[in-house]
Formats: C-alpha cells, structure tokens, sequence
C-alpha cells in the first residue's frame, strides 16, 4: 500500500518485514540490515542472484563504524562533503554486517541517503537499512511509489511515498584499492565531482561483468521490455524501423517523423540535472505503450551525460 504512515513503516522492519522507500536516487526496498530473515527476502523479492551485493544504508556519518572497521582518510573527506547525499562508499566490512548482504565479500557498500522520510525513518529505529534498488532484477530503477506499486502490487504491506526522486538516478560507488579511490559505479555525482573534491584523478571500473570487486555493474541492467537502442543519430536510425511503432528518447531537441509514436525529451533547456531526474519515468512511461522499438539518442560524454550514457547503454546492451 502507499502511504506516508512512517511509523507503519517501522513496526513492519522491526518485524523482519519488508518496505519501499524513498531516497534522493531511486526508491529502495528495505530490510532491517542486521536481519538475515529481511536480507534473503529481499534478494527473493527482487529475484536478484545471491552474488549481487546489498548497499546499507546509515543515519548519519557517526554510525559508519557500526559497519565497517575503517573509513580512509578520502573516504572520510568524501562523507564529509556529500553525506547525507548520493554518494556509497565501499569500507571494510564489520561484524554485523553478514556476508548475505556482501555476498562473501570482505567489504560493505554504505552510505547516508537526504531525503527527509528515510533519513526520519532512520532515526526512528536502532538498526541500518540495507536497500537495493526497488525493481524486480535487471529492470528499470522506480521513481515513485507508484513505479514501485506497478512491480510489486500489494506485496509490498508499506511503500513509503516521498515523491518523486530528485536526483533520478543511482548513487556513485567509490571503491579503495590500496587506499586508492576508484569509481565502482558512475551515479548522481559526476566523476569530476569526486575530483574536484579529491584533489585528483580517478580511475573507473566500471565495466560489468569484469571486475571481481564490483560484480553488481552488470552489463545489461536498467533494461526495458521493448526492444530498445541507442545511437547518436536518431533521425537516421529511425530509417531502419519503417512502419513500426517507435518511441523515442531524446536529450533535448524534437524530431519530425511520422511513426512515432510517443517522443519523450528529457530536458527542453538541455539541463543535465533535469534530463538525469526525468530519465526512469521516460523509460518507464516509453515501456507502458507497447511499442515494437524505444530508440534513445546517447548524450553528450561529460558530467551527468557518461552516467546517463551509462544506464542507457545498459539498458540497451542485446544478450
Ligand atoms: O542510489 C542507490 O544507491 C540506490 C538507493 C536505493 O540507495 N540503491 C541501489 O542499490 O542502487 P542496488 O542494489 O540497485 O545497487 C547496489 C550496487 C550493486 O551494483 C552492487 O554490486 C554494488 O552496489 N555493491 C554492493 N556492495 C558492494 C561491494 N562490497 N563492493 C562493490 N560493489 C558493491
Ligand atoms: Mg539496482
């Protein structure tokens, strides 16, 4: 059911229970994180292989040591600056924290969700959340309650409504290697953010299914159920789909062409921040026509253009 009730929110987690909620990236579906009864719902619920670690999410800075051992110096200089807010950082592992939700590994991914009903929500019970995404595995990230709604029905006893996500995509994940910050996940906050605060460049790694320390960047996520592409010329592409019905996906400029069927433009101004947040409900919206293609225009590749790019050439990537 949706609500705002977050006291019934409460009484469900405390109770091994399961809830949706709201954050500032994508709404999570949540489980007490010391709870391994909530933890292996969760990855039934989402259908999600067991291998795919969760994210905890915390109250505040001061609780990091309640899940992991250590936090590195830039670690702690990139808490500072953008908790509460969309950034996850990858620690070292603490007692608590059981291995369902690392799947086996030694490190945690963490952070301090801002929107106001979960941070509240947080402060309101004595344990961390874990939350994955709320969306079945491999589908589109919900923006709403009612994307959640759409997935899981009355499965779901609480999906806390907050609105529409600000950000609209997923948090960055910083990972360290031999104290070194590297980025596991490009997310909300750009990679020249991160620099910019770091004082250096990063290196990425996140190329899907390669990496042993990030096995979640799967190489087809985000995906909808129609047949989508990506290119860099739509009104060209568009002339191999002759006499199909077409949704289209564009950054900021309208196209002329008779068989679309639904043109979705993320940001009319070209704003990066306003095309990011509007990205999922596109998506979402395009997949609910029935169309026989979605084709999505690739972005420019600087700042919150490569996250997007990101999702969008997951999303698109053919099995
Ligand atoms: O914005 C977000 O981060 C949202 C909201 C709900 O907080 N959550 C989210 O969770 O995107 P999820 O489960 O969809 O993505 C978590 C990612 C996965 O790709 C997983 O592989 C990675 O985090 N991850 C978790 N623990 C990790 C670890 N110890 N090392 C490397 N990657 C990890
Ligand atoms: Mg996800």
């Amino acid at each position: 059911m949706i609500t705002t009730d977050i006291n019934k929110a409460k009484i469900v987690l405390e109770n091994n229970g399961l809830i949706a909620l709201p954050t500032e990236t994508v709404y999570g579906l949540a489980g007490n994180a010391y709870s391994d009864i909530a933890i292996k719902k969760i990855f039934e619920l989402k259908n999600r292989p067991f291998y795919n670690p969760l994210i905890v999410h915390i109250k505040a800075i001061s609780s990091v040591f309640e899940v992991a051992t250590e936090i590195p110096d830039t670690a702690l200089l990139l808490a500072e600056k953008l908790w509460p807010g969309p950034l996850t950082l990858v620690l070292n592992k603490k007692a608590p924290i059981s291995d369902l939700i690392t799947a086996g590994k030694k490190t945690v991914a963490v952070r301090v969700p801002s929107h106001p009903i979960t941070l509240d929500l947080l402060h309101k019970i004595d344990f961390p959340l874990t939350a994955p995404s709320a969306n079945p595995f491999g589908s589109i990230s919900p923006t709403s309650a009612k994307h959640v709604f759409n997935y899981f029905g009355n499965e779901l006893e609480v999906i806390l409504d907050g609105g529409d996500c600000e950000k609209g995509v997923e948090s960055t994940i910083i990972g360290f290697e031999n104290n070194s910050p590297i980025l596991y996940r490009q997310g909300s906050i750009t990679q020249e953010m991160i620099e910019q605060i770091i004082g250096n460049k990063i290196s990425a790694k996140t190329s899907s299914d390669a990496s042993p320390n990030a096995p979640g960047m799967l190489s087809r996520h985000y995906a909808p159920l129609t047949d989508t592409y990506l290119t860099d010329n739509v009104p060209d592409f568009l002339k191999h789909f002759e006499g199909k019905k077409i949704g289209v996906l564009l950054y900021k400029q309208p196209i002329e062409h008779s068989n679309i069927v639904q043109e979705e433009i993320l940001s009319l101004n070209g704003d990066l921040n306003e095309a990011a947040k509007n990205l999922y409900a596109a998506m979402h919206r395009l997949d609910q026509l029935k169309l026989d293609v979605i084709i999505a225009e690739k972005f420019p590749s600087q700042g919150l253009g490569k996250t997007i790019n990101d999702k969008l050439e997951r999303a698109t990537k053919k099995v």
